[in-house]
């Protein structure tokens, strides 16, 4: 039994943030930006929407293009770490906007890389029989815990929404997930759960210190992968990313000798969205008619945790 992505949805607010507008307010420039990540501008979510508020969109596309209405869900998992709440959880919240009753709805966080590790616990239970259809959605709004002064960070992020129906098939689908932590990083990337006056609240973050640990990371991770499957850099259609850096990916894809045109970026337009970024990137490639039926992909996420993980996918 396999976990098969049955569809792919996502959401970004309407309110566009680009470099011009940040050089107004912090010490910046666009080419900074775009040099050092490859972001030009970002979506920011307004007061009155949130992470389940974002959620509800990606989700009733998820299932539109699964062919499936809400109730035939047996799980949601939300992976996210700004939620409105700490509980109840942006999961259960998201189950009653859907319209769903009496299905088990739990959110995941391991920051950025939240969605991998949402996806992985969906891939189980289907694998092992206990669920036939499972709604995994990623979804931050991690530009609301930036300190507006400090630009190490706001340049970064942007808010959003994916989300995934996985569905039980005998075709193959997910091939296998890998997850690790380490949290004795804790002290270079981080955050309160809601922002304050307090400084210490905002998202902090050692920037470059974040970097050299993720490329290294990020590289063991895909060759663990690759290995695990018995397969090699060639078997691979897709690199579908995490979305923080694009000099971190660019250093990812030349580990795997994957030319640029196979990997999807959104970067460029999202900002680092957090655990939205992968499966926003996913249904971005779908809808566009990139990612076809067949094909391997390969999806990894690097986040605060630290924690890491991966997917591989014969889509
Ligand atoms: N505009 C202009 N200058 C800036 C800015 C800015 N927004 N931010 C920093 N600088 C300056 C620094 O002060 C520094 O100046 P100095 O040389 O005079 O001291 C200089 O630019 C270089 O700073 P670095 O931090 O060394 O720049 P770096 O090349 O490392 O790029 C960046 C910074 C973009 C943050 C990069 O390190 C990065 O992407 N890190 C990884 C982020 C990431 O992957 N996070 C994980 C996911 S997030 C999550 O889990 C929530």
């Amino acid at each position: 039994m396999y976990a098969r992505i049955s569809g792919t949805g996502h959401f970004l607010p309407a309110t566009r943030l680009t470099n011009l507008d940040l050089e107004q307010r912090v010490d910046t420039s666009d080419q900074w930006i775009r040099e050092r990540t490859g972001i030009r501008e970002r979506r920011i979510a307004d007061l009155s929407e949130s992470v389940v508020s974002m959620s509800v969109p990606a989700c009733q596309q998820a299932l539109e293009a699964a062919g499936l209405s809400a109730e035939q869900l047996d799980m949601i998992v939300v992976a996210t770490t700004s939620a409105e709440r700490a509980f109840p959880s942006a999961a259960c919240e998201l189950q009653h906007a859907l319209g769903v009753t009496n299905i088990p709805a739990f959110d995941v966080g391991a920051a950025c890389a939240g969605f991998m590790f949402a996806m992985s616990i969906a891939d189980q239970y289907i694998r092992n029989g206990q669920a036939k259809h499972i709604l995994v959605v990623g979804a931050d709004v991690l530009a609301r815990l930036c300190n507006p002064n400090d630009r190490n960070t706001i340049v970064l992020f942007g808010d959003g929404a994916g989300a995934m129906v996985l569905s039980a098939s005998d075709e193959p689908g997910v091939l296998s997930t890998h997850l690790h932590s380490a949290g004795e990083f804790a002290s270079l990337l981080g955050s309160g759960h809601t922002p304050s006056v307090d400084d210490e609240a905002w998202l902090y973050m050692k920037g470059s210190e974040v970097f050299k640990v993720a490329v290294s990371k990020l590289s063991e991770l895909v060759s663990e992968t690759l290995q695990h499957n018995s397969m090699t850099k060639a078997d691979l259609d897709w690199l579908i990313p995490h979305q923080a850096n694009r000099r971190i990916i660019e250093a990812t894809a030349k580990k795997l000798s994957m030319p640029m045109e196979r990997v999807v970026m959104t970067l460029e337009y999202t900002g680092n969205t957090s655990a939205a970024s992968v499966p926003i990137a996913l249904d971005v490639a779908v809808r566009d008619g990139r990612v076809q039926r067949g094909q391997r992909l390969l999806l990894e996420a690097f986040g605060g945790g630290f924690a890491w993980g991966s997917a591989l996918v014969e889509y």
